[in-house]
C-alpha cells in the first residue's frame, strides 16, 4: 500500500473539472473551511501557482498509483519558531478508509523534520472528525488543547481539537 502513495508539489496541470468537484462535495468539505469558500477552475489554478511561488507554504498533491486523489498543505511555516501547520483531504472518496492519510501524514512528518528542519507540526481538527483525529494520533500527534465552539460547519458549532507533534523527539 505505502509503495503506491507519492507526494508531489502540486502543479496546475492537475486541476480540472473532475478535481473541482471535490470542493463542492458536502462529505469532503464537511469539516473544512472550503465549504465557506468559492471555487472555480481559474481560481484554483491560480491558488496552486501562488503556492508554488510561496516560501511559507508547500502544497503537495497526493497520488495513489499515479492518480491524483487529494492534497496535503504545509502552511504557516515560521522560520523563527520552526513550526508549521498541516491540513489535508482526500477528494476522491473511493480512497477513504484505506490508511492512505495515515501514511501521507507520516511522509509529511519526515519532510518537515529532514528537509524543512522544523521543530514542530500542528493541526486543528473538528471534534467530530474521527478519521482525521485517528490519522493524527496514529502518527503520535498529541492533543494539546480544545478551543470551544471554534469552528462553524453546516450550521453547527464544533470544538476544535489542537494537535501537535514535536519532531525532535521521535
Ligand atoms: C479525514 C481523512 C483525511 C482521512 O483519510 P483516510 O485516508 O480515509 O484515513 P485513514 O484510512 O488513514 O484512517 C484513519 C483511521 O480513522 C478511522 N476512521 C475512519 N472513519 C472513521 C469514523 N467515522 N470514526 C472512527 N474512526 C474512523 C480508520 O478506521 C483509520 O483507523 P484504523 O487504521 O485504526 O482503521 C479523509 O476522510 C478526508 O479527506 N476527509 C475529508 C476532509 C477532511 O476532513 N480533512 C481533514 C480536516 S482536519
Amino acid at each position: 500500500m505505502n509503495d503506491n502513495i507519492r507526494l508531489k508539489i502540486l502543479t496546475e496541470k492537475y486541476i480540472n473539472n473532475d478535481v473541482l468537484k471535490w470542493y463542492f462535495d458536502k462529505e469532503v468539505t464537511r469539516f473544512s473551511d472550503n465549504q465557506h469558500r468559492k471555487f472555480n477552475l481559474n481560481m484554483q489554478k491560480q491558488y496552486v501557482k501562488n503556492c508554488q511561488l510561496s516560501n511559507s507554504r508547500f502544497l503537495h498533491g497526493i497520488f495513489f498509483d499515479n492518480t491524483y486523489i487529494g492534497n496535503i498543505l504545509i502552511s504557516n511555516i515560521s522560520n523563527y519558531h520552526k513550526t508549521a501547520e498541516i491540513s489535508y483531504f482526500i477528494g476522491d472518496k473511493r480512497y477513504w478508509g484505506k490508511g492512505i492519510m495515515t501514511t501521507v501524514i507520516k511522509m509529511v512528518v519526515h519532510i518537515a523534520k529532514d528537509s524543512l528542519k522544523l521543530n514542530k507540526l500542528y493541526a486543528g481538527v473538528a471534534s467530530e472528525n474521527y478519521a482525521s483525529i485517528k490519522a493524527l494520533e496514529k502518527n503520535n500527534f498529541i492533543k494539546e488543547g480544545k478551543r470551544i465552539q471554534h469552528l462553524y460547519y453546516n450550521s453547527k458549532y464544533y470544538d476544535q481539537i489542537d494537535y501537535g507533534l514535536l519532531l525532535n523527539y521521535f
